[in-house]
Order: C-alpha cells, then structure tokens, then sequence
C-alpha cells in the first residue's frame, strides 16, 4: 500500500529521470537537485525514485563510496534506429531514494555533448526510453514521470507523441533549470529513428524555426512545467535568455510554477563538514579561520594576509558574468582584495584568468577544472562570493556561500534576486547587489563589499544574516508534492 504521511491523501509514486547526478555525475546544480530534492520528497512522504545513465566511471564512484549495488536480471530497452537497444538496470539505495543507473554503452561519452545534433542526441532519447520502459523491469510504475531540462525533455513528448508510449496514463513534470539549452537540432531523420509521430513536427509542438526543439515540445506536451526560482518564472515569460522560446512558455504559463531550489542541508553544512579543517558554526566563527588557512596555504598568497578574499566557484561559460569579470580585472591591484577562482567551461576563460593569475600572482590565483574538496574549502574560507550572472535560473552557489558564511555579491537577477538582498537598501540585507550588466555596476557593489569588510562589527551582522537564512528544502519539497498532488 502507498505511504501516508500525516494526510489521507496516498503519495504520488514519482520518477525523477535525470542526466546528472551529485555526487557521481555532477556537473552544475541540475546534478545537486536531482539528488537532494528526492531526499526531501522521501521526508514529506512522496514515493520517489530516480533514474539517470551510468557514464563512464558512474560505477567506480558508486562502489567506490561504498554502496551496495544490486543488479536486476531483466534489462530494458528501447527501440531507436530500427535496433533495440539494452541497457543494464543497477538499483543503489543512496540516503533512502532507490536510485537506478542504467550501464550501456550508448552511456559511453560525457553527461553533456558538444553539439546538439540528430545523431549527439541518441543517448538521451535513448535514456528516455529506457526510464519508460524501467516500471517493467523492477515492477513498480511512476504516475508522474519528472524530466529536468532538454536531456530528459524527449520522455514528456514521447508520453504524447510516441506509439510505444502514448497509451501510458502516466503524467509528466518538466523541471526547466536552464531554458537556454533546449536541445534544437535540424530535424535529419531524428522523427523517423525515435519513433515520435511525424505530425508533431509542426509549430504548436516540437518544431521551432524549422527545427526540432526537445525542450519546446516538453513545454507543451508535459502535464505541469516547474522552474527554480519564482523571478526566473516571471523572467523566462519575457526574456532574451530563453533564446526565443519565451513566447512559448508564455502561452504555457498556466501550468508553470516557480519553486525555489534548495540546498542539502546535511551535506552543505560547516558544522559538519568532513572537508573542511575545523567544523564552524554561527556561534563558533572564529573556526572558520582554520579554513581561510588552509585556503591560503593553496595560493601563492602571503599567508599573513588578512583583507578580503573574494571567491568564485563556477562553470566557465557567459551566463556566469564572465564577460564583466575579465576587464574587471586590470583594476586588480587597486580594488583591496584577493581573488580565487575555481572552475572549467569555455576555453578562452580559462585562458584570461590563467593570464590574470600568472601577471597578478600576489592578488589572483585560479584553479582550472572541477574539485569538490577545494569548492567547499573556498566556501568556507572566502569572505565575499561574487556571481554576477548575465542571468541564473536559481544559482545554487550563493546560498551554499552564504550558509557558510561568504558575503554573495551578485547581478540583480533569477533567484539571486530571490535569494540575496543589499545589505545598503533596507538595513536586513545578506549581500551586495547591482543592476545593471556591467564590469562598473559589478565593481560598484565589490567596492562597496570590500569597504563594508574593514568594519568587522557591520560585516558579521551581513555575514550572520546570510547563515541564519533557510535554503533548506524543507518548503520547496512540500510545493513540489502538493503540484504532484494536484495533477
Ligand atoms: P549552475 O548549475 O548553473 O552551474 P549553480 O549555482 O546552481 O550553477 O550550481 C553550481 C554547483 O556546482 C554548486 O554546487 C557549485 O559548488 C558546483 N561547482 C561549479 N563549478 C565547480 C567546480 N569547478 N568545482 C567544484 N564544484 C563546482
Ligand atoms: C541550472 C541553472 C542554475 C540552477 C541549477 C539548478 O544549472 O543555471 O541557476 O541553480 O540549474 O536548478
């Protein structure tokens, strides 16, 4: 029989169907989601489960933490390009979620391609085929199928669109964390190699501007749309950011919901942090200085040093405001800070800031690539975490900086507008933020961060207000269950 928690009302049995997955896939916030709002569903009664590719290396990691992986003996599969394909179904309990990896060797490249085209796509197409077919294979069937972003938006339009699927009664949710990627492709043979119905490539579903468009079609085609945040939900209606499908989710906005994410608070905790040197708490600060030690140590930085240190921990690419970073940082030397940077994504960022760091080397140090341990080290020992987004959905990182205690200093924008006020505007504030897109607007609030940091008395009261906010998942997980409860 079904769970009750607390209410008449039998859960929901929900089916998370994403390409990423912290900690084993991770690559932005998509990943961190997908694993701890499931946790939190779990604990608001929702019968949830989740299903994601087994990547390359997915399973050293998996038996590597030490998890106990159990095999199913029947596979599923998917019909694609007139071939079944199969793939191994692994089920691993992580913190209670029954979580499936699916091994095949479609899952052979990375959690993200390159290049969206007919051919890059197969796996994702393929994964959802798979996620469909999972409820024979382990014997428990999703009455709502919850696909986030376009990696996972072919399962919405095959319910509606697709032969083999179309009779499911299931439901399906799509969780848009990022509308600038929508998967849009030219059409080739995708239609006739995925099995979707032909008649659906047309302008009221999965064509857009003559091509195919998976995350247009999820708009339409799912039974509810949420986005991760309740401003980037008003923005997406109007937006250049949505690369022109916001005329689409417009005329969608009857069913769209703005949920604010949340973070882990088991996991992004400082006074249980395994990673960091000393464990801190808003009643025991003066441990966070272990950390800034240690952070220190990995720079070429004096370690006497004790102004401001300004981190940023980020996928390189242009959402992230790196275009008004980089001329921001001829102005180094003077602005009174240090700055370490961590991250990987596009090349040429990755070359500026290299260039940065060897010509300022006693003011800029930068980290190349992706390391967890070092993220939560700069977490804990910044002071100011800049994010000075050119948009952002939700942005995960200035609520795990402020939980830890790093001032945020963010663009005025998508839930940082949700998550951070001005410590300047209304005398409750948590952070410093500017407007307008550009490096002066950016380096107007930095200055003023940076000013505001000699007065120790001031900046403990903007530092304690970040850690005493709740980014927890404790409201947006019953938001959540009460939308399933509602479809
Ligand atoms: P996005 O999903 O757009 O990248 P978010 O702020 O929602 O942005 O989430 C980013 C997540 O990825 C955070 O948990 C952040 O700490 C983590 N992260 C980003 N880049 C790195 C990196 N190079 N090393 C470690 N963690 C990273
Ligand atoms: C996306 C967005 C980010 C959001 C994350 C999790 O990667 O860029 O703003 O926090 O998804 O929803």
């Amino acid at each position: 029989m079904a769970a009750r928690h607390g209410t008449n009302r039998p859960s929901k049995k929900v089916l998370f169907v994403s390409a990423e997955l912290a900690p084993f896939s991770k690559v932005g916030g998509l990943g961190d989601v997908a694993a701890s709002l499931p946790k939190a569903l779990l604990k608001c009664g929702v019968d949830v489960r989740v299903v994601t590719p087994a990547w390359p290396g997915v399973m050293d990691k998996v038996r590597d933490a030490g998890y106990k992986v159990f095999t199913f003996p029947q596979k599923v599969t998917a019909s694609y390009a007139w071939r079944v394909v199969e793939a191994t179904v692994n089920q691993v309990d992580v913190d209670g979620v029954p979580t499936y990896f699916l091994e095949a060797p479609e899952y052979g490249g990375d959690v993200y391609p390159w290049d969206v085209n007919a051919w890059t796509v197969r796996p994702y197409a393929i994964f959802c085929m798979h996620a469909l077919d999972l409820r024979r294979a382990v014997d428990w069937e999703p009455e709502i199928y919850h696909c986030h972003d376009w990696t996972s938006a072919f399962l919405s339009c095959a319910l509606a669109w697709h032969k083999s699927y179309g009779q499911l009664s299931a439901k399906s949710v799509m969780t848009l964390h990022n509308v600038a990627h929508q998967g849009m492709f030219p059409r080739g043979v995708f239609l006739e190699e995925s099995g979707l119905d032909a008649s659906c490539f047309n302008m009221w579903q999965l064509e857009f501007y003559g091509q195919v468009n998976l995350l247009k079609g999820a708009i339409i085609a799912s039974t509810a749309l949420t986005t991760v945040s309740p401003r980037y939900a008003w923005e997406i209606q109007t937006y250049e950011s949505t690369q022109a499908l916001a005329p689409v989710i417009y005329a969608n906005r009857g069913k769209l919901h703005g949920i604010l994410n949340g973070i882990d608070y088991d996991y992004w905790n400082p006074a249980a942090d395994p990673m960091l040197p000393e464990c801190y708490s808003v009643s025991s600060l003066d441990r966070r200085a272990a950390s800034r030690a240690k952070l220190i140590e990995n720079t070429p930085f004096d370690p006497s040093y004790d102004g401001p240190i300004v981190v940023c921990v980020s996928r390189l690419v242009e959402q992230k405001g790196f275009d008004i970073i980089l001329p921001a940082l001829k102005q180094l030397d003077s602005l009174g800070a240090k700055f370490i940077f961590l991250g990987s994504g596009h090349r040429w960022i990755e070359d500026r800031l290299r260039q940065a760091a060897s010509e300022h080397r006693d003011s800029l140090c930068f980290f190349p690539g992706y390391n967890e341990p070092l993220s939560h080290l700069m977490y804990a020992g910044g002071d100011i975490y800049l994010m000075p987004s050119l948009f952002e959905p939700c942005g995960l990182s200035q609520m795990i900086a402020m939980r830890y205690g790093a001032v945020p200093v963010v663009r005025e924008v998508g839930g940082l507008i949700d998550t951070v006020r001005d410590a300047d505007c209304d005398g409750g504030g948590n952070g410093f933020t500017f407007i307008t897109y550009d490096t002066q607007g950016m380096l107007w609030s930095l200055r003023r961060a940076i000013e505001r940091y000699a007065n120790k008395k001031a900046w403990n009261k903007i530092r304690l207000r970040g850690m005493q906010e709740d980014f927890s998942w404790n409201r947006s997980a019953k938001l959540y269950r009460d939308l399933y409860r509602s479809i």
